[in-house]
């Protein structure tokens, strides 16, 4: 178990397009597993390589919920629909929370840590935290899209993305 340190806002690297992952190796398992130990011991909801210093499409969600944990390499958006506005956090971000609009469902590809491509459907909070990472993959932070910041004390047991 590695945990890895967080890359904070205004590092640079956070607002870069990320290269695409060719190479799914031992050093992407590692990795992988770190983003995971970092994500949990920092009480993510996903996490992103470019937050913790690396500029690939490698991202991580687990929202605790039955699908379990997802492992984005170089993903892609095909399809999303409707609107839902909630409140996101970010774990570049210490302690901001703001309200942002994003597809209530959206359709992914992307691959897995062995390089096998995988379609998902993700709808709600689950749809919203993949949205959040691939944002950050493509060097799109989510101050961006907030229409309105709140309070710290209006937020009851928020998670970071
Ligand atoms: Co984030």
């Amino acid at each position: 178990m590695a945990i890895r340190k967080i890359v904070m806002h205004p590092d640079p690297i956070l607002e870069e397009q990320c290269e695409p992952v060719k190479v799914f190796d031992k050093k992407l398992t590692k990795l992988l597993n770190d983003m995971y130990d970092t994500m949990i011991e920092f009480d993510g909801v996903g996490l992103a390589a470019p937050q913790i210093g690396l500029n690939i499409q490698v991202a991580v969600v687990d929202i605790d919920d039955e699908t379990g944990t997802i492992e984005m390499i170089n993903p892609v958006v095909v399809e999303t629909a409707g609107e839902m506005t909630d409140v996101e956090g970010c774990l570049s971000f210490p302690g901001l929370y703001g309200e942002v609009s994003r597809p209530e469902t959206v359709k992914i590809k992307a691959q897995d840590r062995t390089g096998k491509f995988y379609k998902l459907e993700a709808e709600g909070f689950l749809a919203r935290a993949i949205l959040h990472e691939i944002d950050h993959l493509n060097g799109i932070l989510f101050t961006s899209k907030v229409s309105r910041y709140i309070e710290e004390h209006e937020l009851e047991g928020m998670e970071e993305e």
